[in-house]
């Protein structure tokens, strides 16, 4: 495997998603054999029709840690506590929505309402048979009905949904003058989440290794310009809106190359704070 990879997300075609009915999806990694993947998903508008037949639907996924970041339309999702509550709460998730999902956290669709201009979510997750067409949901994925349900004997979770910018950004913990807010904490093999932001002319001599595990990031908006140093030399790179980069050890993430940024930029973080 390369220790380090770059997709320019806007020039890949979107596919079918295979996982789940009616979305588009681009896949930005697989990690095998643990299943765990990120992908860019395109709800389409009005979805649901091709998923519920106007029934409701809910499930909770095992094991699985499921994290988002809504990069646009609308996508009216629900939360149930538990199975006894068949109402749930609707949260329609619109730029910028942040999700931290635990296991055994119940959610799904009602029929109405359903998304008017479709959605683009960036989802990324620690494994498979988190889609309900995907193979492995049969041990991952229980699905609950609205009535006639089991007694579930398991303490059942809830995610943590806000719109980012109902954060502070606060002083970036090691570079001054710029900004992060930490998104959401390590939890398993789930690494920490933060946004953080890059003043325009922004400079810093951080360097960021490569782990076993994966470290990646995402432009959420602006521009960035970094060097990947792994063992065949050193590569660079001029990253834009959209544009995703990994790497692990033994490649490092470097900035030493004087200015990164030109207009600034926010940059989703998974693993890392560019720092
Ligand atoms: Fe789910």
């Amino acid at each position: 495997m390369p220790a380090h990879r770059v997709v320019a997300t806007s020039q890949v075609p979107w596919r079918e998603e295979p996982n789940i009915a009616g979305f588009r999806s681009k896949t930005l990694f697989v990690d095998s054999p643990s299943g765990a993947s990120a992908n860019l998903y395109w709800v389409p508008p009005d979805h649901g029709v091709q998923v519920m037949f106007r029934r409701p639907t809910r499930h909770f996924h095992r094991t699985v840690v499921e994290r988002s970041f809504a990069l646009g339309g609308d996508y009216p999702h629900w939360e149930f506590r538990n199975p006894d509550d068949t109402t749930g709460e609707l949260i329609v998730f619109r730029r910028g929505t942040f999700m931290d999902r635990p296991p055994l956290s119940l959610h799904g669709l009602q029929p109405e309402p359903r998304s008017q201009v479709g959605a683009t979510v960036l989802n990324w997750d620690t494994g498979g048979g988190v889609g309900l067409d995907d193979p492995r949901a049969k041990d991952e994925t229980v699905t609950v009905p609205f009535r006639d349900y089991e007694r579930y004997n398991i303490p059942f979770t809830s995610p943590r949904i806000f719109r980012h910018d109902e954060q502070p950004w606060r002083a970036h913990p090691r570079v001054s003058g710029w900004k992060a807010k930490a998104l959401a904490p390590r939890h398993g093999t789930a690494a920490e989440v933060a946004l953080v932001a890059l003043p325009a002319d922004a400079v810093s001599k951080q360097a960021v290794p490569g782990t076993h595990e994966r470290r990646w990031l995402f432009v959420v908006s602006g521009s960035l310009r970094v060097a990947i140093a792994d063992a065949d030399g050193e590569h660079r790179y001029e990253l834009t809106e959209e544009d995703f980069l990994e790497w692990f050890q033994p490649a490092k993430l470097r900035f030493d190359h004087g200015t990164i940024s030109d207009v600034g930029a926010v940059v989703l973080c998974i693993g890392h704070q560019l720092s």
